[in-house]
């Protein structure tokens, strides 16, 4: 575990430093605060001190041990976290979102190096823990929410003990990623995404940045999302890993 007071970005100082910690994996870097924290199609991620969690956890891969399962196995690996810290439910929305009451509190940003039979996985986490409304930026206030406020806690949350279980949880579920239980990541993602059934969703698709609109229609037994896109017809979109 590396723990450092401020950085870019978690992932950032893991592909920079992958030489020196290449030897030393599974490695967690987390940082009070960033100055560059990254979202997802180019976003940015933004991370006040002691309001949030932000976490990169960097391991090795077979690209033969269910790899394209690693977005769902990263986001239920969240949510079992925020659930067994909170007692609260959460959703999952495809591929790695996690809400609470339709508002964003978690973000997951992979990003994969591969190297012939290795993928060296870089699974980048952001947990708005501790923010008041006014913490987050104007065009967030009425999307998103952090624990504390989930909770109405009086106390803030700790972000070593977060860091510890969810580390816990993640090396469980990626045991079974490996080992091929693919189908138990799947049931449990799909049980999580159920609130989007029939619902209209929209994403940004890789390359090109291409709006896809449809409605939710499940995850297929690959981890695809089923969308219907014209009335009758559904196609199966997968997440851009690679
Ligand atoms: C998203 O929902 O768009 C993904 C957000 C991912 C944010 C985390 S914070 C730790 C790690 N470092 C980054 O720069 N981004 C991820």
């Amino acid at each position: 575990v590396i723990k450092l007071d401020e950085c870019d970005s978690t992932n950032n100082y893991l592909k920079s430093h992958f030489d020196e910690l290449k030897n030393k994996l599974p490695v967690l870097i987390t940082s009070a605060l960033q100055t560059f924290g990254r979202g997802r199609d180019q976003r940015t991620w933004v991370s006040p001190k002691g309001k949030g969690l932000y976490s990169s956890f960097g391991f090795v891969m077979k690209t033969d041990q269910n790899i394209h399962l690693l977005p769902f196995t990263a986001g239920i690996s969240v949510i079992e976290t925020l659930e067994k810290i909170s007692g609260l439910k959460f959703d999952l929305k495809w591929p790695n979102d996690i809400l609470y009451d339709n508002k964003k509190i978690a973000g997951i940003l992979i990003e994969n190096i591969i190297m012939k039979d290795d993928i060296h996985c870089i699974a980048g986490i952001g947990i708005n823990l501790n923010h008041a409304p006014h913490d987050f930026p104007l065009e967030l206030e009425n999307i998103a929410v952090s624990l504390k406020m989930a909770t109405c806690a009086v106390e803030d949350y700790k972000v070593d003990r977060v860091n510890s279980i969810l580390s816990e949880i993640l090396f469980q579920w990626l045991e079974k990623m490996k080992k091929k239980s693919g189908e138990e990541i799947i049931e449990k993602a799909r049980l999580v995404s159920a609130f989007m059934m029939n619902k209209t969703i929209t994403f940004h698709r890789s390359p090109g940045d291409e709006l896809v609109v449809g409605v939710y229609k499940g995850i297929n037994d690959d981890g695809g999302l089923k969308l219907e896109i014209e009335e009758g017809k559904t196609t199966t979109f997968y997440s851009g890993l690679f």
